[in-house]
């Protein structure tokens, strides 16, 4: 096993990635940041430079468990969005064969990009989709005193070049701050063989859905015409489109990559609300048959989580069993570790929702949650399921689509459905046999999805939505297992009474 070591500065600088100038966070000048490569069994030494002046600094390797493609990205404020993100790819130790094969690698991170933060998140209209930190805004709407210039080769559409005959394997990202994505190449097929790191039953796919937080690998043949080029499209799905479609070029070797334009329109991707094309994506996602880690056959212990749009104080905000997480400022981890009182509330987080009487289908007649702090403390080493249930919003035939992402654990996808999860008889459809493992998994509208892990990691995980902003409104639940297995936390992190420190750890604790 090798040691690489990474030496990164974060700071802000002016950045045109879709030909308007704005600050971002970036890694050693960069947005996306450097590729982390390794192979299963290196360390890799990371060592992080905040040169942000006024603000703190977290990154989170999100995912990372074995070979495979992950993200890292800020957990901090909205620095991911702001352009702290990366790939992390685990390659496979000498010797050891993938249960698929193809003549190169290529990474494509999807983003969504935003100008002026909370507004534009807010009506979902992002400024543009990057493809390798690359999009393209529409400068003749850009404000007075605003710089745009379409014309700026920091904006022009990435290309991937191929050579005729050959298969890539892309290894797509989806690090979008609001933005349900879809991924197709024009007249190109794509097998998908692997997500979240783990291997999975090929399928062929026209275009894919991804979602923030996940990760894929696809493979891509170049056997088309190869006197001219092909488009890479990438739509909004989920929510209805208000960002025109990401572009990049597929090059076929020799042609010039961007003289030879292809001539038909982009592709507009799958129609936006076709939640039963997405979910047949999503359920096509299973174990490879040679790579199959079994689920224990039972749970010990079933986690149902309503998700709903609420109002605190005339604010919205997102809640499980109508409670809105808020992080307290002090993290759990030194709380629990140092047996501190008063940091959070102690008392067991809510286990389930009013199933009999709650009416999913239609805003809530009373909208109003609580704000809390309280967590979930799991036996160590046991099996937990949790039932994400979603529910109306605040508006009348409206429910959203969330990727909820849990920290330190891959779980198994058992499962998903339409309408309330049912305890009794729903259990009997879940998937025992070859379920992918994934870090992250979709919550459809008015539907449910049910995952399974061993509380088997000690420490103090988080479990949220991925949307940026949800998380931010409430949208996320703690677990704690075998807190007492932690080893004693260092003293760098103990000594200081200042209270933006213990904030840094917070996050830092992730
Ligand atoms: Cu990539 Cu806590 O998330
Ligand atoms: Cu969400």
């Amino acid at each position: 096993a090798k040691e690489h070591f990474h030496k990164w500065e974060v700071s802000y600088q002016f950045k045109s990635p879709d030909c308007f100038r704005k600050l971002a966070v970036t890694i050693n000048g960069k947005t996306p940041g450097p590729m982390i490569d390794a192979q299963q069994g290196d360390t890799v030494v990371v060592e992080v430079k905040n040169s942000l002046l006024t603000e703190n600094l977290a990154i989170h390797w999100h995912g990372i468990r074995q070979p495979g493609t992950y993200i890292y990205h800020a957990h901090y404020g909205m620095q991911r969005s702001a352009g702290l993100n990366g790939l992390i790819r685990v390659t496979v130790p000498d010797g050891i064969a993938e249960p698929f094969t193809y003549d190169f690698d290529r990474s494509v991170i999807l983003n969504d990009w935003w100008h002026q933060s909370t507004y534009e998140q807010a009506t979902g209209l992002a400024s543009s989709i990057l493809i390798n930190g690359r999009g393209r805004f529409n400068c003749s709407v850009a404000g007075a005193g605003e710089v745009c210039n379409a014309t700026n080769p920091e904006c022009s559409p990435s290309v991937l070049t191929v050579v005729p005959g050959k298969t890539y394997r892309l290894r797509i990202a989806s690090i979008t701050s609001l933005s349900a994505l879809n991924f197709e190449v024009e007249g190109h097929n794509m097998t998908v063989v692997e997500a979240d790191g783990h291997y999975v039953r090929p399928f062929v796919v026209k275009n894919l859905n991804i979602y923030s937080g996940e990760t894929y690998s696809v493979l891509i043949t170049a056997d088309r015409d190869p006197s001219r080029n092909y488009w890479i499209g990438v739509n909004v799905v989920a929510r209805q489109p208000a960002t025109p479609t990401g572009i990049a070029f597929l090059n076929y070797y020799p042609n010039h990559p961007r003289r030879s334009p292809p001539t038909a329109t982009p592709p507009t991707g799958p129609v936006w609300n076709d939640t039963a094309y997405s979910i047949y994506q999503s359920v096509a996602v299973r174990a490879h048959p040679d790579h199959i880690h079994q689920p224990p056959a039972a749970a010990d212990r079933t986690i149902i989580l309503l998700n709903t749009q609420n109002k605190i104080d005339g604010h919205i905000r997102w809640s499980l069993n109508n409670v809105s997480f808020n992080f307290p400022h002090t993290p759990y981890l030194i709380a629990l570790k140092e047996k501190l009182r008063d940091v959070f509330d102690e008392s067991p987080a809510p286990e389930t929702y009013d199933h009999n009487n709650y009416d999913m289908y239609s805003v809530a007649s009373n909208p109003n949650s609580t704000i809390g702090t309280s967590i979930y403390r799991l036996e160590f080493n046991s099996t937990v399921d949790v039932i994400l249930q979603n529910a109306n919003t605040l508006t009348p035939n409206k429910s959203e689509t969330h990727p909820w992402h849990l920290h330190g654990h891959d779980f198994w996808v058992l499962g998903y459905g339409s309408g309330k999860f049912d305890p009794e008889t729903d259990p009997k459809g879940f998937n025992l046999v070859d379920p992918i493992m994934k870090n992250t998994v979709v919550l459809y509208p008015f539907g449910w999805t049910a995952i399974r892990f061993r509380a088997d990691n000690p420490g103090v995980w988080a479990f949220h939505c991925h949307i940026e902003s949800h998380f931010f409104m409430g949208m996320g639940a703690v677990f704690e297992e075998g807190v007492e297995r932690v080893g004693e936390l260092p003293d760098s992190i103990m000594g200081c009474e200042e209270s933006n420190h213990l904030h840094e750890i917070d996050q830092w604790l992730f």
